[in-house]
């Protein structure tokens, strides 16, 4: 592939800026400078250096962020920053977008990729990814709230009861709430129809990949194959099964 094609499938800006870049001497590839925007290079696997930065060629993208508070998941966002912000340009360039959303005051793992395919596998309740919660509650959770959790309680805007897959006390107002679908507020909603509030939300796992306990809000990592076989590997279900979309 021309090297001007690489960068362009890697967010660094339209074929011309690319063809631009490379001109400038602003491209390296293997430490060396490539000026030549038509020079014809394997990407599988490419390491390449932009002013000094390093890179490597991904088809499609995959990232884990830790959300912090008051940033917002839409591209265009309208009231807070957006989580793409806290990414390289090269990434919102190239189309990505979070997997699911998180609300403005929810923070923890949010995964980010430019492949619509696996956004729609995560997303899709069909496919059984566990998402699990740590919710900080106003009130101490009883044993029977958290029993009415996995029960199934009903939220406003359905008349089947939604249930947890798990909840787990970590204190007397902290615990662990593990869901498959991903309705809007469905958390918040879920713990208030129990008859308490919920006063911080943190989302500690998605599927197999939990929030790296080192990794500060704000901070993020590219995942690699590894990761995305760990993210399928636990609790992923038969995608025959019936569900919502998230
Ligand atoms: N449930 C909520 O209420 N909020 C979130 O951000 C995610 C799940």
């Amino acid at each position: 592939m021309q090297l001007e094609r690489i960068l362009q499938s890697q967010g660094f800006g339209t074929r011309k800026e690319c063809r631009a870049l490379i001109r400038q001497g602003r491209c390296a590839v293997n430490a060396e400078i490539i000026d030549d925007p038509f020079a014809e290079l394997a990407p599988a696997g490419l390491a390449f250096a932009i002013d000094g930065e390093p890179w490597r060629y991904r088809e499609k993208a995959y990232v884990l962020l830790h959300k912090p508070a008051d940033t917002e998941c839409s591209r265009s966002p309208r009231g807070y920053p957006g989580v793409l912000s806290l990414l390289p340009r090269p990434l919102y360039e190239r189309g990505m977008q979070s997997v699911g959303r998180l609300d403005v005051d929810t923070t923890g793992l949010l995964l980010l990729t430019d492949d619509g395919a696996f956004i729609h596998a995560v997303t899709s309740p069909k496919r059984k990814v566990n998402k699990v919660y740590r919710v900080t509650a106003k009130h101490p959770m009883t044993p029977a709230m958290l029993q009415q959790l996995v029960d199934g309680v009903v939220l406003n805007d359905a008349p089947d009861p939604v249930a947890g897959i798990a909840a787990v006390p970590v204190s007397d107002t902290v615990f662990d709430l593990t869901i498959r679908e991903g309705r809007y507020h469905q958390v918040k909603r879920m713990v208030a129809a129990a008859g308490n509030r919920v006063e911080s939300l943190c989302r500690i796992a998605v599927g197999g990949l939990t929030l790296p306990t080192d990794m500060a809000p704000g901070g993020w990592r590219w995942l690699e194959e590894e990761d995305l076989k760990t993210l399928w590997g636990a609790n992923v279900g038969d995608p025959g099964d019936d569900g919502e979309e998230a």
